[in-house]
């Protein structure tokens, strides 16, 4: 067990660069099962989810490697249509094997998926879309089985836009016979991602970024050369850590458009930031002034994955706050950390009512999840005193050489094995 022990009150001063999109890196390595040419994805950062994803295609018979940043995937040799359980329950995004495993060995065989532990997380939308496409699903002994002669186009209507279950599905489509629509897709940066990675390959998807993909089915896939975006929630905790500590930081390789819902509320808090190009600076002076409310929504309204950096964000703002969570019920662990270093916040249903204190006080928390450990690890660095923050594997997923970012821009942070 890993944890960090922090000194609080630092301002952040320095540039940062941004890591490649985990959310966009993942679904691209499923997407790679799909072809028996050599495909090399850029700038893939170390963190664990994506580890754990190269040990599932390793399984499935997939040659995986590293050469130092870029990721070399050769797909010509897999030979095995099940994902080991272990490692399905380590990795949500296991899930997305789903529609390529199937799309290759017409078999697939897959424990429900595990990730974060932020509520029920169904893959229901993931299933019924891939019964459209043909494929037959048996569920047993907590294991999904799927089976299908081929796949065939069709029209899926998604009951909600699942990011996941739009991927899945286009995954599915792309070397299936005629033509997929997905209505009421999910709009996320990352889906236009994938398309633009598919496309790259040699599939023929349209509409990503909108409510409605198109996937005309190809034959035969290519290899390639891709550069994913860059990572929309590793920035966003960058600026609010920037936000919170005070001081001036400049994050570098950034799409300052895919984080608008952010900076426009970070700019009623009272920052100023300027974006410019693949640059985003964020100055952050006096104490800032709380944002009446904020809701999570589908992109492009404000990210899930941000709900807990601005909530500890908040609770140090002159005023009050109601933070709501549309999307993950219990993603509101973190809370009863955050109360220990002085917060003042009330959890009631999906909302959390906070009442800005003056500073943080060093304590000793404990990470739940991915995103809320980050929030502990920025409340620990805009306190006073002294905090541990226990449980870091779960920040590892998602945040590459963190502490070590954080460290470049002023930060008091080490790692210490327990
Ligand atoms: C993805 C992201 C995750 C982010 C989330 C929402 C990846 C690897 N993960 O997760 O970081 O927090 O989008 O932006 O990209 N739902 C159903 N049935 C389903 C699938 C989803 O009801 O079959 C519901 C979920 O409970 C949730 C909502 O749809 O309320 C959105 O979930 P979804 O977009 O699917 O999230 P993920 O793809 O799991």
């Amino acid at each position: 067990m890993e944890k960090y022990i922090i000194n609080g009150g630092n301002r952040l001063y320095g540039k940062v660069a941004i890591q490649t999109a985990k959310n966009s890196v993942l679904p691209i390595l499923a997407a790679a099962v799909l072809t028996d040419e050599e495909v090399c994805i850029k700038n893939v950062p170390h963190i664990t989810d994506v580890k754990n994803m190269v040990k599932i295609l390793s399984c499935l018979g997939c040659k995986a490697v590293f050469q130092g940043e870029n990721l070399i995937i050769n797909s010509s040799s897999a030979d095995c249509f099940e994902i080991p359980s272990a490692l399905a329950h380590e990795l949500r995004s296991s899930v997305f094997l789903l529609g390529s495993v199937i799309s290759r060995f017409k078999s697939a065989k897959i424990a429900y998926p595990g990730g974060c532990d932020i509520g029920l997380r169904p893959v229901d939308l993931h299933l019924t879309g891939l019964k459209r496409l043909g494929v037959d699903i048996t569920e047993s002994n907590g294991y999904i089985l799927c089976k299908c002669d081929k796949l065939s186009g069709n029209e899926i209507m998604l009951d909600c836009p699942s990011v996941g279950a739009t991927e899945n599905i286009m995954l599915a489509a792309v070397k299936a016979e005629g033509e997929t629509i997905i209505k009421n897709a999910a709009r996320e940066p990352e889906i236009e991602d994938l398309q633009r990675f598919l496309n790259c390959i040699g599939a023929r998807v349209s509409g990503a970024g909108s409510g409605t993909v198109v996937v005309e089915g190809v034959e035969k896939l290519s290899g390639g050369e891709f550069v994913p975006i860059p990572d929309r929630i590793e920035a966003g905790t960058f600026l609010v850590a920037a936000a919170m500590c005070g001081g001036e930081v400049e994050l570098e390789r950034v799409c300052p458009e895919n984080l608008s819902s952010l900076l426009h509320k970070l700019r009623e808090n009272g920052c100023k930031i300027y974006a410019n190009g693949d640059k985003i600076i964020l100055q952050s002076g006096k104490r800032l002034t709380s944002v009446k409310s904020i809701e999570t929504q589908p992109y492009p309204g404000f990210p899930t994955d941000l709900q807990a950096q601005i909530t500890a964000l908040s609770c140090i703002c002159k005023g009050q706050s109601i933070i709501t969570e549309n999307l993950f019920e219990t993603r509101f662990k973190y809370v009863p950390e955050l109360r220990k270093m002085g917060a003042d916040i009330t959890v009631i249903n999906r909302s959390a009512f906070v009442r800005g204190v003056e500073k943080f006080k060093g304590a000793t928390v404990i990470a739940h999840d991915l995103r809320g450990g980050a929030a502990l690890v920025l409340a620990a660095l805009a306190a006073e005193g002294r905090s541990e923050v226990l449980d870091i594997s779960h920040i590892d997923r998602g945040y590459g050489a963190f502490e070590f970012k954080l460290r470049a821009l002023g930060g008091d942070i080490v790692r210490i094995v327990v």
